[in-house]
């Protein structure tokens, strides 16, 4: 039996879990930052980093006491080292590699994108390669051509905006909170979708498959405020929210299913793979639901704690693990997202950026 531990830190959920390779989840603890980021309307990279320092060592601990097992059974240690938030990604990979130092055991670097799709093979306990993956969370929206586990291919992502992030600044101008989405979610029950029209941008564009998601909330800013007034929730009525909640859920959600009926086209696969924390959202669920009984697709879509940041998909890890793809313990953090056509500048380690300036 192999055991291996996996660290996650590449935004705000510190999070540690142990598994093993027969993919039983032996334990999964996540430390979440939510408190202390609400008051900025979103993550606030320093406090994250700070707060991961204080957590890391205590998750991990957590992690394998509630597994049952000891430091010395562990196999390997994996880590999430891209991508994500520098100072975030330095936490982790610093507690794996000291880890690993100290355990003499091998290192395994783990892509956190790649991480989201595999919950999914993980939640469903099958084979579910090969598929399209769509990770929607409030860092990323992106859209790959996922051959195995281990073999993806971006076919598109969003150029400006996450849609998590749509709906926590739309949430944030609607006086409703952070993190948003789940507030929006809540407010759209009694919404009517169509009072406020808003824009689907890319949507009949066949020839990409990006999102844009940036005009929506100048959209929303624009119509209830208008161009030049502060934003001021208070002045808003109960009705006007949850209209406008509703008429930013279907706007997101039309642009994903969309993209994600291109992407099934392009790659003439028939599994859909959704993961991150926007996969959360009833409306998205549904929509989903319905494209795959249109199109006869395996869906597949984790149950919640595996859909947000979380260290047990980094059983992805036993797939490298399995393929011997352990990284030196000289590996670095690769903070920046890999995208069509720009891996080379994108993709490359932050202390390189670092010494080029
Ligand atoms: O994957 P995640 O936990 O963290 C990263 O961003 O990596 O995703 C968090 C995002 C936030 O933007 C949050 O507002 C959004 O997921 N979210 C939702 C829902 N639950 C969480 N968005 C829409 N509907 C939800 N029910
Ligand atoms: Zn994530």
């Amino acid at each position: 039996m192999t055991l291996i531990l996996t660290l996650e830190t590449t935004c705000d959920e510190t999070a540690a879990a142990v598994v093993d390779d027969h993919l039983q989840i032996r334990s999964s603890v996540v430390a979440s930052q939510e408190k202390l980021h609400e008051r900025f309307g979103g993550v606030v990279p320093e406090i994250a980093s700070r707060a991961h320092l204080e957590r890391i060592l205590p998750v991990i601990e957590t992690a394998l006491e509630q597994a049952g097992v000891t430091l010395g059974e562990l196999d390997a240690v994996a880590v999430a080292n891209e991508p994500g938030l520098a100072g975030s990604l330095l936490v982790g990979l610093a507690a794996a590699k000291s880890l690993c130092l100290a355990l003499d055991v091998p290192l395994i670097g783990v892509d956190h994108l790649q991480a989201h799709i595999y919950a999914c093979r993980l939640a469903s306990g099958r084979d579910v390669f090969p598929c399209v993956g769509l990770i929607v969370s409030g860092g990323h929206t992106n859209l790959y051509r996922c051959e195995t586990p281990l073999d993806f291919t971006p076919l598109g992502g969003t150029i400006d905006d996450a849609a998590g992030e749509a709906f926590d600044k739309v949430a944030a101008m609607l006086g409703l909170g952070f993190p948003g989405g789940p507030a929006v979610e809540r407010a759209a029950e009694r919404g009517d979708p169509a009072r406020f029209p808003l824009p689907r941008p890319l949507l009949d564009d066949p020839s990409r498959l990006e999102f844009s998601f940036s005009g929506l909330k100048t959209s929303v800013r624009y119509q209830l405020y208008g161009a030049d007034q502060p934003t001021d929730p208070t002045q808003l009525d109960a009705q006007t929210v949850a209209d406008m909640a509703a008429g930013v859920q279907a706007a997101v959600v039309d642009c994903l299913v969309g993209k994600v009926r291109r992407a099934l086209e392009e790659t003439g696969y028939t599994t859909l793979c959704i993961g991150g924390g926007v996969a959360a959202n009833r409306g998205l669920r549904e929509a989903m639901q319905r494209l795959a009984e249109e199109l006869g697709l395996d869906l597949h879509i984790p149950p919640l704690r595996l859909c947000t940041d979380n260290a047990a998909m980094g059983a992805i890890a036993v797939e490298k693990y399995r393929a011997g793809q352990f990284a030196p313990l000289s590996l670095d953090i690769l903070p920046g997202l890999r995208r069509p056509g720009r891996d080379a500048t994108a993709a490359k380690p932050a202390s390189a950026k670092a010494r080029e300036g």
